[in-house]
């Protein structure tokens, strides 16, 4: 798989599960929770400290129409707040995170794109090399939901580009969505946090520093959570572990000139007679404890 990114707490999660249970082929960089200076860096880092040398490159510094957005107010200001970090050990590939896209899904057999920011990086690509479609063996997102974080109709990935979500969602391949109808099922709870302090060596206890800043930020923003949702692992563990999800398909499409709705992801989930062909496998439940058990294991393996 190739992990299209904006570090971002919970990409710098999944992007340890990925190195621990995929075969990490590359990672990609997009602008999303904070500018592409940041999640570049972020994720050079976090490659760093699982000691892998996959190929980074990184992509779109802003959305196709859209103004560039960000979540520095949950991320924090560099978009990975509250731990020492350390430097990165050296600079993205290159800057063509689009270019990267096309030539992996053309020469790479079985080749699963898992977006977890804009899907700016993604619609670029799919523009750029239609051909692509029928070779990949699906995309695998998170992002949209039955309701809203960023608005009451629309989470942050498709509000910050909904117009490359439109795009994706319309691509014609296998496409999983991990929406917040299920990212909110795995939190990173107070005693979950605490069990990541407690992982031998270094990687836990710094992942639980991370987490001990991002958990009250998402309190504040969602009262009704007890923990901070593990948003992107849930399109990592879509692809690795399929069998922790109930999911169904469905005909999904993105809004993209609603003045109160721009970047909602619309689920017909009417009787099935009158409804267009489903194009997208949505996630519904997650099997949360044996996720988080996954989400140890991964950070045990790298401490
Ligand atoms: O709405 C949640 C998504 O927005 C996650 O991908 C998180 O990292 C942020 O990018
Ligand atoms: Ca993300």
């Amino acid at each position: 798989m190739i992990l299209d990114c904006d570090p971002g707490h919970d990409d710098a999660v999944a992007l340890v599960v990925a190195s621990r249970f995929a075969d990490l082929v590359g990672v990609t960089t997009v602008a999303g929770n904070a500018p592409l200076t940041h999640t570049t860096r972020n994720a050079r880092i976090v490659l760093d400290l699982v000691g892998s040398d996959v190929p980074l490159h990184s992509g779109a510094q802003r959305p196709l129409v859209a103004p560039p957005r960000h979540a520095q107010n949950v991320h924090g200001e560099n978009g990975l707040a509250g731990a020492m970090l350390p430097e990165p050990s050296r600079p993205a590939d290159s800057q063509d995170a689009v270019g990267f896209l096309i030539d992996m899904c053309r020469s790479t057999e079985g080749l699963w794109l898992v977006p977890i920011g804009p899907l700016t990086n993604i619609a670029l690509a799919l523009r750029a090399a239609p051909d692509i479609a029928d070779r990949i063996a699906g995309i695998s997102l998170m992002g949209g939901g039955t309701f809203g974080n960023r608005t009451p109709a629309a989470e942050f990935n498709i509000w910050a580009d909904p117009e490359a979500a439109a795009i994706v969602f319309a691509y014609g391949g296998k496409l999983v969505m991990s929406g917040l109808d299920v990212c909110h099922q795995l939190q990173a709870t107070p005693e979950r946090v605490d069990s990541m302090r407690r992982i031998p060596g270094t990687l836990g206890p710094l992942y639980a520093d991370l987490f001990a800043y991002f958990l009250p930020t998402i309190e504040k923003f969602m009262p009704d959570l007890r923990g901070a949702p593990m948003f992107d692992v849930c399109a990592v563990l879509s692809v690795t572990h399929p069998a922790l999800f109930e999911g169904s398909d469905e005909h999904v499409v993105v809004e993209t000139a609603g003045e109160h709705t721009a970047g909602m992801t619309l689920i017909d989930i009417r009787p099935r007679l009158g409804r267009p062909d489903p194009n997208c496998r949505v996630q519904w439940k997650i099997d949360h404890e044996a996720s988080f058990a996954l989400i140890v294991e991964a950070l045990t393996a790298f401490s």
